[in-house]
């Protein structure tokens, strides 16, 4: 039987082993990750620029046949067998192959030096601080390394001084992750929530942006939104959102739990206060990594949550949200192993891969008169994942059947749309659409399988 050591061997104890130095590379990628090397790195990447960026970068290929290839050589650098069109980033993102040795071999030298690796990991979380603040565009003084969104948003919800009857604007497609640590607050403090509901598809940014600003009263904190919707992928107009808060005083909390790795971002141009993600989704990180920037004008306004010393120390600036005494370095190793990956190839050749897939999608999708795309066709408001359904059929057993059937891996959300999500990223390709719009004709005309695994 075949392991994942024979498809792409690692030396034991070797930080940056052949797959994740084979990959650093074939992409140019300049950094193997100053948190899994910081002692070795010397020997095993001199001259490594360190923060993200061009510089290291490959230059894009000309022609399709070239742009193909790229992106097939990109695709093999994943463990994801050729049978299976996974196209479920956005529950949970497959890693890379120099992330997944990156954490292998960060747990084996800790259990093989404990001691030293541990102090190794805690002196790094400055350097990936740093790069994570360039790859996002903030300061690295405006970021904290949390375990994902959904602890990101309840710091936030549950930090700020809020008194009874101030009002938290949300919309009426928020995950779970970003709205309920402000029913708590709710509940414990008598804040209101207010979920604002708007078209889908949404024909434009100004539908949203003109809700919210009619639903401003005095009473008004924050308006806490996704930058991308779970349900259907839609992108909220959060740069807009935040323009439109800051001059009346009021906050601007984003649950960008897609967006990182998927999306281009840049923090200090969108001029939110808070942004929480999920850096396991798109960005190919592990699970259990998470990044909360918090604009550094905001901060007084946020008490910390998880605290032990330091957290009181305003020097530390974001860092202060982070202070979880003992924590999983191997992660964090991996992080930074997936922010070299991303970089390598680009932030903004990424975004640009993920829009085309997902646009050729929904232009497939719309040529089948029985599929409702729920997704706008709005450049600035839709980006990599898209939701649909399909008249006459449950969402769950058109996804139990594209698995079973045609071995494509989508997942349902159970808002009220009736809705298939689809997330298509850096890794799928043209063949795996074609093989999920098969998978709906073919439902269409053979009908679905019975429901046998009822799943997200
Ligand atoms: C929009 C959105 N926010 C928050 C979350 C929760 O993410 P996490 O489990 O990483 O906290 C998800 C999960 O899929 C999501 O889609």
């Amino acid at each position: 039987m075949q392991t994942d050591h024979d498809v792409c061997p690692v030396e034991p104890g070797t930080p940056a082993g052949p797959s994740r130095r084979r990959f650093l590379q074939a992409f140019a990628v300049g950094s193997a990750g100053a948190l899994a090397s910081a002692g070795r790195r010397a020997q095993a990447s001199p001259a490594a620029p360190a923060l993200a960026g061009s510089r290291g970068r490959q230059d894009p290929p000309e022609g399709a046949d070239a742009e193909a290839a790229y992106w097939e050589r990109v695709r093999r650098e994943f463990l994801v067998s050729d049978e299976l069109a996974y196209m479920n980033s956005g529950t949970l993102g497959p890693m890379p192959k120099s992330v997944y040795y990156a954490v292998v071999d960060a747990y084996r030298a800790l259990s093989a030096d404990p001691g030293r690796e541990n102090t190794r990991h805690n002196q790094a979380q400055g350097g990936l601080r740093e790069k994570l603040a360039a790859f996002v565009g903030a300061d690295a003084d405006e970021i904290a390394l949390t375990r994902n969104t959904t602890e990101g948003m309840s710091f936030v919800a549950n930090g700020l001084d809020l008194e009874a009857g101030d009002e938290v604007l949300l919309s009426h497609h928020e995950h779970p992750g970003g709205l309920e640590p402000w029913k708590l607050k709710a509940k414990r403090q008598g804040i209101v929530v207010r979920e604002l509901p708007f078209p889908i598809p949404t024909p434009e940014p100004a539908e949203i942006l003109n809700r919210f600003e009619a639903a401003i009263t005095p009473r008004t904190k924050v308006i806490s939104v996704s930058h991308v919707t779970f349900p259907t992928g839609c992108m909220l107009p959060v740069r807009e959102l935040a323009a439109l808060a800051r001059p009346r005083g009021i906050l601007t909390a984003v649950d960008g739990a897609h967006a990182i790795g998927m999306l281009a971002l840049d923090m200090h141009d969108l001029g939110v206060d808070f942004y929480a993600s999920s850096p396991y989704k798109w960005m190919g990180a592990p699970v259990g990594t998470g990044m909360l920037y918090l604009r550094r004008e905001s901060q007084e306004r946020v008490w910390p949550t998880v605290v032990m010393a330091g957290w009181d120390d305003p020097e530390r600036g974001a860092a202060r949200y982070d202070r979880l005494s003992q924590r999983a370095g191997p992660l964090l190793v991996a992080f930074d192993a997936a922010l070299d990956f991303q970089t390598g190839i680009g932030r903004e050749r990424i975004e640009a891969r993920v829009r085309a897939l997902a646009t050729a999608l929904r232009a497939r999708l719309a040529e089948i008169p029985q599929a409702t795309v729920h997704t706008s066709t709005h450049p600035v408001l839709g980006c990599g994942i898209t939701g649909f359904a399909l008249e006459g059929f449950d969402r769950r057993a058109v996804v139990d059947t594209l698995w079973r059937r045609h071995h494509v891996w989508v997942r349902h959300t159970d808002h009220d749309l009736n809705t298939v999500r689809v997330s298509t990223h850096l890794y799928n390709t043209e063949e795996q659409v074609d093989r999920l719009i098969d998978g709906v004709r073919d439902i269409l005309a053979n009908g679905a399988l019975p429901l046998e695994t009822a799943r997200g």
